[in-house]
């Protein structure tokens, strides 16, 4: 900190609670998994069943992406039994398009784990969501915090950055988080957990923005270091990050009729248990024309069709795609009506499909 920065002291942790709540009262959000503060009051619970949800979709993706698949999933699995009972390949298809994979086989998990041996009844307190297969800090805290009013310390990545900016905190990320945590710990009360756990993050999503905070509109910039610092914006300190590897592949759409090839991805791994495109190994070098055509799953006339980009979080990809006519049998695939296909494939093979559609529907 230089010279001219105003001294640091510790908010007033009661003012700036009672602003932030006030405002939350207002401003906050109104989403479909959401008891808003005046249902609160008239008595209404979350449903953990819910709230558990909502919470697994929002740790990979922004509300309005998340809204419609929550919609979709409580219409079809009303109820934690429903969501277990389920056969997993449907699970798998309706959560395609959310991304991280491995997150819907452990969704499934927790909600057999919870239906078998908890009765159907989620545990209340973190440490019982904790043991939940697939739970983790945040989402145990976030579901005793929402659902059962529990004063837990709510921390995700928006949390992160407001505690940042309060306390004007300069350990960057990621080693900074535990810092960051402890912070955010103490402004946690027994007053209104769960609405305080959601104002902040209301607070994170629509005015502590990342680039550009809009504090003129923060009902807490008075307490906020770096707002009194002047240059919010620059937190949280961030350590450099390394530069994403790029690889390589090709994906092949095979067509026969009214249908296409589609395949079931090995269970563990990268979009592990996904529907996808048949597609080869994905390395540094791109592939040449003659060497894609010879890898491919089957034997035909093959042409090269487009070629799609998409970024995953440890790597990007491009995928060269190539499209053929089946000409007899093929081993492994499932073949899947063209106007269907896409719906059940995650974002990058829906991608690869766009492009090797041309013309087939
Ligand atoms: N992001 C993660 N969980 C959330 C919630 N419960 N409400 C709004 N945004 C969120």
């Amino acid at each position: 900190m230089t010279d001219a920065s105003p001294p640091a002291r510790p908010p007033d942790r009661e003012a700036l609670r009672r602003s932030l709540l006030d405002w939350y009262d207002v401003h906050g959000r109104s989403l479909p998994w959401r008891i808003g503060p005046a249902e609160g009051r008239a008595g209404v619970r979350a449903d953990p069943y819910r709230v558990w949800l909502s919470e697994v979709m929002l740790q990979q993706t922004t509300t309005p992406h998340a809204a419609p698949y929550f919609i979709a999933f409580t219409r079809r699995w009303p109820t934690v039994g429903d969501l277990a009972a389920a056969a997993d390949g449907e699970v798998m298809s309706a959560w395609a398009g959310l991304g991280y994979y491995a997150r819907a086989r452990n969704l499934l998990a927790c909600a057999r784990a919870v239906a078998g041996e908890h009765g159907g009844v989620f545990p209340g307190a973190e440490a019982g969501l904790l043991a939940l297969p697939g739970v983790g800090a945040y989402t145990a805290a976030a579901v005793a915090a929402i659902a059962f009013n529990r004063p837990a310390n709510v921390v995700d990545g928006n949390v992160e950055r407001v505690a940042s900016r309060l306390f004007a905190v300069e350990a960057p990320l990621p080693a900074g988080k535990p810092e960051l945590k402890r912070l955010a710990g103490t402004l946690v009360a027994d007053d209104r957990p769960g609405d305080w756990a959601q104002a902040l993050m209301d607070l994170g999503a629509t005015i502590c923005l990342p680039k550009t905070p809009l504090c003129e509109r923060c009902p807490v910039a008075e307490f906020c270091a770096a707002h009194a610092r002047g240059d919010p914006a620059s937190f949280p300190r961030k350590t450099k990050k390394a530069e994403r590897p790029h690889r390589n592949g090709v994906a092949y759409v095979l067509s026969r009729g009214g249908e296409v090839a589609l395949v079931r991805r090995p269970p563990k791994g990268l979009l592990g248990g996904m529907l996808a495109l048949p597609t080869g190994d994905w390395r540094a070098e791109r592939f040449a024309d003659p060497e894609a055509v010879a890898a491919a799953p089957v034997v035909a006339d093959w042409r090269l069709a487009g070629e799609i980009e998409h970024v995953f979080t440890h790597f990007s990809l491009t995928l060269r795609v190539f499209r053929a006519e089946a000409a007899g049998e093929v081993e492994g695939v499932l073949w899947t009506p063209t106007a269907e296909a896409s719906d059940g494939l995650p974002s990058v093979f829906r991608k690869a499909f766009r492009a090797g559609l041309n013309g087939l529907l």
